[in-house]
């Protein structure tokens, strides 16, 4: 192969590996760039390469095809969910022998990535909507996780601390925030939380702002949780909305240096940002 095709090809290899990575719709592969390629007499070693793609760990995903279905947002993956992923994915140590709780789950990206790279202690994965527990909990199994049987003997419960443990014990919670209670947060001892894409709308930012202020209040030990919120910018007044409400819940932030390794296919132009929260 010619050194022009070969790059060619490596661009194209590449963009399929993301996507079969990001579990995407199958209609957005590059189908017809392999079809021009495999035309040609470079196309059979090609083939050869994306047949032996992906290597390492990889999270399969059911999701919807429809960004709203339902009624909910949660049965897709938006984009701040693998953007949170990539720069979790960089930074294990904010995860490992430690216990996670995602707000606002949906169909489980974020979590499952960190559950596979980043050794967290024990990981639980909450949403409010019946339909996206249903499938987030197929989606936990789906990766080869086994469920807690009971989430609530389990956050009574949560277990001793064995870092050398090779999986992490994972949980799926109904946790609404406008109804949870600080105490049964604090069950869940966590020592980080995180939330992706769950600032669309005046009232969820609201609502966001409950739960961190009520999770503020939960201190292991004497620590409160750490907390990252990802967020596509799509309504600067959303995102100023959420920053104006922190500061009236006296939680201080400040926004995450954006990351290099981009690992997932999301659009280039939409433009994304994680805040660190310290409650
Ligand atoms: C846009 S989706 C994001 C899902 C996932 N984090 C992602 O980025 O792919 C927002 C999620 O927040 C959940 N959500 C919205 N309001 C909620 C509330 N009050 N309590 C709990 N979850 C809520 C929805 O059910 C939905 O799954």
């Amino acid at each position: 192969m010619a050194p022009e095709e070969r790059a060619d090809a490596a661009r194209l290899l590449r963009g399929f590996e993301r996507r079969f990575l990001a579990a995407r719709d199958l209609r957005s592969f590059p189908w017809q760039s392999l079809e021009e390629k495999l035309r040609d007499s470079s196309g059979s070693e090609l083939l050869l390469d994306i047949l032996q793609k992906p290597s390492g760990d990889s999270v399969t995903l059911c999701e919807s095809t429809a960004i709203v279905s339902h009624g909910t947002t949660g049965l897709v993956t938006w984009n701040a969910a693998l953007y949170l992923a990539e720069w979790a994915v960089e930074n294990p140590a904010v995860f490992t022998h430690r216990t996670a709780l995602e707000l606002g789950s949906g169909a489980g990206l974020t979590g499952l990535a960190i559950c596979k790279t980043c050794r967290p202690r024990a990981y639980v994965f909450s949403d409010c909507h019946s339909r996206v527990l249903e499938q987030l909990r197929g989606n936990v199994l789906l990766n080869g996780f086994s469920l807690e049987p009971s989430i609530d003997a389990w956050a009574q419960h949560p277990g001793p601390h064995t870092p050398e443990a090779e999986r992490p014990r994972v949980a799926v919670a109904q946790l609404d925030w406008d109804t949870v209670t600080a105490p049964q947060l604090a069950a869940f001892q966590p020592d980080v939380v995180l939330a992706a894409d769950v600032l669309y709308c005046p009232e969820t930012v609201l609502s966001l702002v409950g739960v961190l202020r009520k999770l503020s209040t939960c201190r292991k030990g004497q620590q409160a949780p750490d907390a990252y919120v990802a967020f596509t910018i799509r309504n600067p007044e959303t995102c100023q909305l959420f920053t104006t409400e922190l500061g009236r819940a006296g939680i201080p932030w400040e926004e995450v240096p954006h990351h290099n390794q981009k690992l997932f296919p999301y659009e280039e132009h939409s433009e994304m940002a994680i805040l660190k929260l310290t409650l």
